[in-house]
């Protein structure tokens, strides 16, 4: 079929139904201000999938056969805006105070394992940040106590007995390829100071490529914000900037699975422009130096 023929502008109704259908598959919400957003990505897979009609298109969607392109449209509607060391206020918070405060309980407990979660990694700068902020801490908090267990030379990034997972997840394959990649060009490296990327990215040609040691701790995965199989027993969960997209009831359904997939006294970011007032009685907000994040604060569940 031609694609001359694909309609400059979609109707209401047939919006409507898009709508709903990305909403129940992965949470996003389109309000009135982002339906421009919604017409020109609908357009662009009708043309892409050879079709010139909305209802053929969402037939398809709904269909077995349309799997991947119900995949390939919500990874077109998500907004995959990310940089290093983003909301470095933020950054602060976890760095110097929640990390020290984790590292400390978890030595007294002789439970020597780190989890964090960045859910919504795009294309993995979030990630790649926190390893290296966490790299950094135990270093750091080894070299004051260097009575702590002996480390063998050369030196590994996470010193024993520590164990560090970071788990990055995403709905969208196509960012999660280049955040397992992990090379990065120099535009994408500016918020990246000399010490970080003299010891945690190498050079090859144009680009920065995260090393080998760094890369290793990051796992990254694909996982649908709105199912209930997620990852488990985090110590910190990351999720900035994706609640945004999703509506008050939504936000609400993923802070209880939240607050089920962190650990006791656990911690959850969320992006400046977002906040848990109102929406939950399961954190209570940490603030230091205009860095916010919330700790879990109920006993169970
Ligand atoms: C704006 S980026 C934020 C990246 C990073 N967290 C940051 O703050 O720099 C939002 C990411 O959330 C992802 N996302 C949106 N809806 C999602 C869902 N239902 N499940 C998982 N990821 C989702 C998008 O694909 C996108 O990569």
């Amino acid at each position: 079929m031609g694609t001359s023929s694909i309609p400059a502008q979609f109707t209401e109704a047939e919006l409507k139904l898009l709508q709903v259908l990305v909403y129940q598959e992965c949470g996003m919400h389109f309000d009135e201000r982002r339906t421009h957003f919604l017409q020109d990505r609908l357009q662009r897979r009708l043309k892409e999938c050879h079709l010139d009609s909305f209802y053929s298109y969402y037939r398809l969607l709904i269909s077995k056969e349309g799997k991947d392109e119900l995949a390939k449209l919500l990874e077109n509607l998500t907004v995959n805006e990310t940089s290093f060391f983003r909301n470095k206020a933020q950054l602060d918070l976890f760095h110097k105070h929640i990390l020290d405060d984790l590292i400390r309980r978890k030595q007294a407990q002789r439970d020597y394992s780190l989890r964090v979660w960045s859910a919504g990694c795009s294309t993995g700068q979030e990630p790649y940040t926190l390893a290296m902020l966490i790299a950094d801490s135990l270093a750091y908090y080894y070299l004051r106590n260097p009575q702590s267990a002996a480390v063998p030379s050369p030196k590994p990034l996470v010193p024993p007995p520590w164990k560090v997972e970071i788990i990055a997840s995403d709905i969208s394959y196509s960012v999660l390829r280049t955040a397992q990649e992990g090379t990065y060009s120099e535009t994408q490296m500016a918020s990246v100071d000399y010490s970080y990327r003299l010891r945690y990215f190498d050079k090859t040609g144009e680009r920065y490529a995260i090393k080998k040691a760094l890369k290793e701790i990051v796992h990254f995965d694909f996982h649908n914000l709105k199912t209930e199989y997620l990852p488990q027993r985090n110590d910190v969960i990351f999720c900035r900037n994706v609640m945004m997209y999703f509506d008050e009831a939504e936000q609400k359904r993923l802070l209880k699975k939240f607050a089920r997939c962190l650990n006791l006294q656990g911690y959850l970011f969320v992006g400046h422009a977002e906040s848990l007032l109102a929406l939950t009685d399961k954190f209570t907000m940490v603030h230091r130096n205009s860095g916010t994040a919330y700790q879990k604060v109920e006993v169970s569940g």
